[in-house]
């Protein structure tokens, strides 16, 4: 059975971890907040824990709840003079002993920010449920698939299982299917390579779709994302991201999903904050040199100049027609679009493209940039 993460210091790894779901939630949700178009934002959280580490460092539950307070209470400000929309916490821990404890944890963070608070009232004072379900069990209750489901509420799932066995193929897929929902899940890479012939994995993944390189075992969680990303409908367009988290001899990582490209606008935001050579990883995932090395050179980097090199190629084979089909395909990469605006404005220099169109340089928030389309010299 797995160690509880809740009683002991959370480790580094996890540390890490949480700053990512803490970063990632904090851009996701001023986003829907503020869409006319979202009556409902349901925060869940899967498989919640207890809410603290043995020494009252915060867990996942109570980091979305401060985040969706926001720096001097600003975000309940606005859902104050606004009313919609209506934000609901779904908690979900399956033992119950945690849950209760996550329940108090809850409710003791409330009073606390009641008592900074101006207000008598509080904007979540109904906003919280609280479930001990078998989480294999949840997926499929009805009431929540009807949520997830729905175009007019925004979802944001958590999913930060214990080793690798919850999110089979098919949860993977509703959450993918679910309209205005990104996810989050936490995956321990390393013992599925372990493991990989054994009936505890292959009861889960098709292991004729994983095919771990040996020589690679820092990609082991690579390997794993593009097995999910395998899953993707071929017709569907998606934006699926990883990060790698090195603890020891052993890669756990991160996996999020979004049907928009804001959404991994701003997951990949955060893991290049986290990681400037590749946004992908705690442990320097392609050996680049670093800093304070001789070959180092700042801003510079293997997957920088690999993706530029795939954009600058497709767009002079036009497989890369328009900046919009540019930017995405940068998103796909892994990197920010901005790296799509460094090529087309070296093309443009050295005269191999020009713009049909009004050429602009937008690279954020690409969903709303002004299309032109790009002719080969
Ligand atoms: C990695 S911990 C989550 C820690 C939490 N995110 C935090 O920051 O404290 C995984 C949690 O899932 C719970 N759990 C295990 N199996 C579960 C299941 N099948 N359904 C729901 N919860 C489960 C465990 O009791 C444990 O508290």
């Amino acid at each position: 059975m797995a160690k509880d993460i809740n009683k002991s210091e959370f480790t580094e790894e996890t540390k890490l971890k949480l700053d990512i779901f803490r970063e990632c939630f904090r851009e996701w949700y001023p986003v829907f907040l503020h869409n006319p178009y979202i009556k409902r934002l349901f925060i869940y959280d899967m498989f919640a824990g207890s809410g603290k580490d043995s020494i009252g460092n915060l867990g996942s539950p109570l980091i979305l709840l401060q985040e969706a307070i926001g720096e001097n209470q600003q975000h309940c400000e606005y859902l104050r003079k606004n009313k919609t929309p209506v934000v609901l916490f779904g908690f979900n821990e399956k033992d119950e002993k945690k849950k209760s404890e996550l329940e108090s944890h809850v409710e003791k963070e409330i009073a606390a920010c009641k008592r900074r608070c101006q207000h008598e009232d509080c904007v979540f004072e109904k906003s919280f449920s609280y479930k001990h379900d078998d989480f294999q069990e949840l997926i499929k209750n009805p009431i929540l698939q009807k949520a997830l489901n729905n175009r007019q509420y925004g979802k944001f799932v958590l999913l930060d299982q214990y080793g690798f066995k919850q999110i089979t193929d098919d949860v993977f897929l509703r959450l993918v299917n679910a309209p205005k929902t990104d996810f989050i899940f936490f995956i321990a890479s390393s013992f599925i390579k372990r493991f990989k012939e054994l009936p505890a994995v292959t009861a889960y993944f098709k292991k004729e779709n994983i095919s771990f390189d040996e020589t690679k075992p820092k990609e082991c969680h690579r390997v794993i994302t593009n097995y999910f990303r395998a899953l993707l409908p071929s017709d569907k367009e998606y934006y699926l991201h990883s990060f790698t988290i090195q603890k020891g001899k052993n890669y756990y990582g991160l996996i999020f999903g979004s049907n928009h490209s804001l959404g991994m606008e701003k997951f990949l935001r955060v893991c290049w904050r986290q990681d400037e050579f590749a946004g992908e990883s705690n442990c320097n995932i392609n050996n680049d040199f670093q800093a304070g090395e001789l070959f180092h050179v700042p801003g510079v980097s293997n997957k920088k100049q690999v993706v530029s090199n795939k954009i600058m190629k497709r767009i002079l084979s036009q497989q890369i027609t328009s900046n919009i089909e540019g930017l995405k395909y940068a998103l796909q990469c892994g990197c920010e679009p901005k790296i799509y605006v460094e090529v087309i404005d070296k093309l443009r220099k050295y005269n191999q493209v020009t713009i049909d169109g009004v050429f602009n340089r937008t690279a954020a928030n690409i969903h709303n940039a002004k299309p032109y389309n790009i002719v080969v010299l």
